[in-house]
């Protein structure tokens, strides 16, 4: 069942170009294992991301993303089931 999810989210003041770059690293080793795919889009203040994947690991990783303290008021925009990638890279 492959999934979507979308959310936004506050970065935290104290979250540096330095915990962007640990992100993203840990975004790449851990996604391609899980068969994560998607896109990250930040700001000083803001993150959007866009994910898809199997449900279960869209859903594992979601709830760890929620827990990190680089960022507050997380808030899930959309989730649902698709039939294709739209970010398969
Ligand atoms: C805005 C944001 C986006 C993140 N995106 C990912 C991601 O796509 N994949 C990932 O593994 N971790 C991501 N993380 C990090 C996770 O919250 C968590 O720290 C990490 O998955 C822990 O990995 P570990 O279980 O291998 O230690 C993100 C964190 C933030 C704040």
């Amino acid at each position: 069942m492959l999934a979507n999810l979308v959310y936004l989210s506050i970065r935290k003041k104290a979250c540096t170009e330095d915990d962007i770059a640990q992100i993203l690293a840990k975004a790449e080793q851990n996604n391609s294992k899980e068969g994560i795919t998607g896109v990250l889009l930040y700001s000083a203040t803001r993150f959007v991301q866009y994910l898809e994947g199997e449900f279960q690991q869209i859903d594992g990783l979601y709830s760890k993303i929620k827990r990190d303290p680089r960022h507050e008021r997380v808030t899930l925009l959309h989730t649902g089931l698709i039939q294709q990638r739209y970010f398969p890279s």
